[in-house]
């Protein structure tokens, strides 16, 4: 199982588009094991961004994120972190695939409703930067056999 950060960004909560996006995770059968609503101060929007230090869109980037609230989630399940960003879609809104939360809700580069851990690494350090320890929940979801075929081949 893995984990991974997702970040509501401040136009999803603006746009009352919280339930939508997290309903999607829940349905494709990711567990939240952590979620707050926070405002981002400008250090952890850089420290979270710091591989995009010096680009153009830096600047606004941090500027955005820090101008309302954000939900931050930790997501947990197989292969979480591919998941998610195939459900989030291509970064740019217009070039996002319908059926994606970008390509069902976004038409800006920026404004692109939704961050994702793009690889394991990111996922840890992204995760650490937002969660204490003790904010992440370990749980028994009532639903894991039907979720992920626990069967093994026998009917359920
Ligand atoms: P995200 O996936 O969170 O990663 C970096 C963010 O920077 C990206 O989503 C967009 O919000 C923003 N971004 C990336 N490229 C551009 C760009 N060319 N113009 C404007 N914003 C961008």
């Amino acid at each position: 199982m893995q984990r991974t950060l997702v970040i509501l960004k401040p136009d999803a909560i603006q746009r009352r588009l919280i339930g939508k996006i997290i309903t999607r995770f829940e349905e494709k059968g990711l567990q939240i094991v952590g979620l707050k609503l926070m405002q981002m101060t400008e250090e952890l929007a850089r420290r979270n961004y710091v591989q995009h230090e010096g680009r153009d869109f830096y600047e606004p980037l941090i500027r955005y994120m820090t101008s309302s609230p954000v939900i931050a989630l930790v997501l947990k399940g197989k292969e979480a972190i591919e998941t998610t960003r195939k459900m989030a879609g291509f970064t740019f809104g217009t070039k996002a695939e319908p059926g994606t939360i970008r390509g069902d809700y976004a038409i800006s580069n920026r404004f692109n409703l939704i961050h994702v851990s793009d690889s394991q690494e990111a996922a840890e350090r992204e995760i650490s930067l937002f969660f204490k320890k003790a904010e992440i929940l370990e749980y028994k979801s009532a639903d894991i056999a039907w979720v992920y075929d626990l069967s093994q081949g026998a009917a359920v």
